[in-house]
């Protein structure tokens, strides 16, 4: 896909060049016609198992990619970058990824990762996770990136650590997620750390 020239309001304050691209992959904006890839994955119950959303309806992946086609860049506290996450091999979208600016003052950010089961298990999340954290580091001058997930998700934890992040907290039963008391893992890396990488 060939994202050449991405419009961005006069507001933006920080937005990677799109697309960012890795060894193998782009991580390029959402458009109209990603609807479908992105259907193939969050419809899935396994994929949706340590998520706060249960698997996504058809129409429910098509309202998510309207709004991701605007979360592109970084205006104010709260805005998100949500990108595809596009092999280059085949051209095909098999994840997303996400940094979430939580504090403007704190310089701090939330990254998350979901990828479609066919394109796990081969470096994929963590590939794309640090391109997202050059990009809050290097370029918006963030002093602490950090992720969440269930404390049953192994397999995101393992992503946290490959990516240099520490474990920093076990929240036990903290809040019900779908019916049940949830028990989250809280992991981060801080810019001295990064640059020390
Ligand atoms: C969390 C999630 C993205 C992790 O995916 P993943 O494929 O395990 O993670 P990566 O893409 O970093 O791949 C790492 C695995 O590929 C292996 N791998 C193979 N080739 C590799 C390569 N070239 N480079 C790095 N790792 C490679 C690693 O050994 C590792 O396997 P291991 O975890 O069994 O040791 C995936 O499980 C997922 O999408 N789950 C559903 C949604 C979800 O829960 N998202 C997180 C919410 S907090």
């Amino acid at each position: 896909m060939n994202v050449s020239h991405v419009p961005l309001p006069a507001t933006v304050q920080f937005a990677p060049d799109y697309p960012v691209e890795t060894q193998r992959l782009l991580l390029r904006p959402f458009s109209r016609g990603d609807v479908d890839a992105v259907y193939s994955y969050r419809s899935r119950a396994d994929v949706a198992e340590y998520l706060f959303d249960p698997p996504m309806t058809h129409e429910e992946c098509a309202e998510a990619v309207r709004q991701r086609i605007g979360q592109i860049a970084f205006s104010g506290e709260g805005d998100k970058l949500l990108l595809a996450v596009e092999r280059k091999e085949d051209q095909r979208l098999v994840g997303e990824v996400s940094l979430i600016w939580r504090s403007v003052a704190d310089a701090q950010a939330e990254l998350g990762y979901i990828l479609h089961p066919d394109a796990q298990g081969q470096g994929l999340a963590t590939e794309a996770g640090r391109a997202l954290l050059a990009f809050g580091f290097e370029v918006v001058g963030l002093h602490r990136i950090y992720a969440r997930c269930d404390a049953r998700n192994l397999a995101s934890a393992r992503v946290m650590r490959r990516l240099g992040m520490v474990e920093e907290a076990h929240l036990r039963e903290h809040m019900q997620v779908k019916g049940r008391w949830d028990e989250e893992l809280i992991y981060g890396i801080r810019e001295a750390e990064w640059f020390a990488r």
